[in-house]
């Protein structure tokens, strides 16, 4: 322990969790560390079940509020939606259980852009927090914290909460300290805010720990357990396909002399697909490329160990549980080869605009004029969120939108007339990829986007339908920027809940 703990005074306040969580109360707002499987804390959210638990079964009200970098794991989000111990949740959630009681009403869940979240906290939108719960590899001699696999909002959440837990998680390398780079420089407020210094994918502007004020610490508690991500679809023939319209795509444009040979810094959504991508770039000709992006996922670090991409910046890892452990053991050989940032920053809009970035993220669906919807299955079911793929997307130099062209054993189209929920407007888009093709929208209007849209994406079970209703709407629409039969527009979405499929049978 006093390994992990190099501060002797930080010593005095280790305690048990069951200690803590008794202060625990019925409407506190939670920051807690985590950003997708990786740098939660591991102890506090399942003692703070068990203790929701069983005051409900008491027939206490106990349910609290959580905020969080992004998707957790089981453990935390699992854990507490499991008991209905999550009133409100944000900004950002992957958890079947949690996903439930989103979707069953029992959850407020409110989907924020990734990068917006330190600001709303900071000018007060969610009112005070009262815990700060970070998972953390170690404490220096200084005082000063050693963040884990994720930086997330971790510094907000210290800075803004009345009290503070610390979990020193023994399973995460020491050998994480120097990949880190904590940026304090948003601390003014606007009007006063000055630029964040990066110019490059690399640039370290920060500092390696997290800063924490000390009277503050409520307890801190020692762990040692493994992260816990899911492991990644294996690559099949359609991600293969679309790593392939994506790898051509930027040939052309390297050919046009719209792109550098090393082309711009990449950003890889989450996802099976977007991770597919990655893998798939490890067979083309492209070298030292970089990536100022939100995750590091497995695809990401085969590009690195192939000599492909020179450094990547994010926020967190995202890893499968085998590319995890490859981590732990090896995180001093990625020193200079990665960086993880505060989320405000790895998505921020401004550097994300100047550096040019080339987004790729993953998509629920897609119309015909190429509005984007990520987060809702029939505009009303919530699956994941808009995580950070609109940090990206708007603000991206190319915003790619990738996904099959079918889900469901084809009874979903991923191309259809009008979206059913709206992430990312038609503006924002690219293009979009299917197995099918790439559908390059730049430069395009409405009308020609449809035709592009169907011919190179759509799956060739829904080409016929949607060229029907591209001349049924041209045929009826009172206007013909962007036609539409407002009586048919959502007809796939509502065939689908009717009959199982958004096929005519
Ligand atoms: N209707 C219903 N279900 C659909 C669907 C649709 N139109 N499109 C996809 N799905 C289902 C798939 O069938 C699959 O279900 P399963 O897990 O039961 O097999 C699931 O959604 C995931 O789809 P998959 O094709 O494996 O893609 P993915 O893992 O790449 O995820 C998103 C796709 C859209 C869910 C994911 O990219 C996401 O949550 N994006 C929003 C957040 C984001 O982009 N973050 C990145 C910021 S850096």
């Amino acid at each position: 322990m006093a390994g992990r703990i190099a501060n002797e005074k930080f010593l005095t306040k280790v305690t048990d969790i069951e200690t803590i969580v008794k202060m625990v109360k019925d409407g506190d707002k939670i920051g807690v560390s985590g950003f997708t499987g990786a740098g939660y804390p591991k102890a506090f959210p399942v003692a703070l079940a068990a203790q929701i638990k069983a005051a409900h079964e008491r027939g206490e009200q106990f349910m609290v509020s959580l905020f969080t970098g992004a998707s957790t794991a089981p453990e935390l989000d699992g854990e507490l939606a499991g008991v209905d111990g999550l009133k409100f949740r944000t900004p950002y959630q992957g958890d079947p259980v949690l996903r439930g009681k989103i979707n069953d009403g029992t959850t407020y869940y409110s989907d924020i852009h990734l990068s917006h979240l330190h600001n709303q906290i900071a000018y007060g939108f969610f009112g005070k927090l009262d815990w700060a719960v970070i998972e953390v590899a170690g404490i220096t001699a200084e005082g000063e914290l050693i963040p884990s696999s994720s930086v997330g909002l971790n510094r907000t959440y210290l800075e803004r909460a009345d009290k503070i837990v610390l979990e020193v998680n023994q399973w995460q390398t020491e050998d994480l300290f120097g990949l880190h780079d904590v940026y304090y420089g948003t601390e003014a407020m606007p009007p006063n805010r000055q630029p964040i210094p990066i110019t490059a994918a690399g640039d370290l502007i920060g500092q390696k720990t997290l800063k924490v004020d000390f009277d503050k610490i409520v307890g801190i508690v020692m762990t040692d357990a493994a992260d816990r991500n899911s492991p990644f679809k294996p690559l099949d023939d359609d991600s293969r396909a679309i790593a392939g319209h994506l790898i051509d795509f930027f040939t052309t444009e390297i050919k046009a002399g719209r792109l550098p040979k090393n082309l711009f810094p990449l950003q890889s959504g989450v996802g099976n697909i977007a991770n597919a991508v990655l893998e798939g770039l490890l067979e083309s000709d492209f070298e030292h490329m970089t990536s100022y992006t939100e995750v590091i996922q497995d695809g990401m670090i085969s590009l690195i160990d192939a000599g492909k991409v020179d450094v990547a910046s994010a926020t967190s890892f995202s890893l499968s549980p085998d590319a995890a452990e490859h981590i732990n053991n090896n995180a001093a050989k990625y020193r200079g080869k990665m960086v993880l940032r505060p989320q405000d920053i790895s998505n921020n809009p401004e550097v994300i605009r100047r550096l040019g970035v080339i987004s790729c993220n993953g998509m629920i669906e897609a119309d015909i004029y190429g509005n984007v919807n990520s987060t809702h299955i029939c505009g009303t079911r919530m699956m994941n969120g808009i995580g950070g793929s609109g940090d990206f997307t708007r603000n991206a130099s190319i915003s790619c939108f990738v996904s099959p062209s079918i889900a469901k054993n084809g009874d979903i189209s991923a191309i259809v007339p009008m979206v059913s929920h709206h992430d990312h407007t038609e503006h924002d888009v690219s293009v979009i990829i299917t197995e099918q093709g790439l559908a390059d929208l730049r430069g395009l209007a409405p009308r020609q986007r449809s035709r592009v849209i169907i011919e190179k994406c759509a799956h060739p079970d829904y080409k016929d339908i949607l060229l029907d209703y591209v001349a049924q709407a041209e045929r009826v629409s009172k206007a013909m920027q962007t036609p539409h039969d407002l009586t048919q527009c959502l007809s796939f979405h509502q065939r689908f809940n009717e009959t199982g499929s958004m096929k005519i049978k």
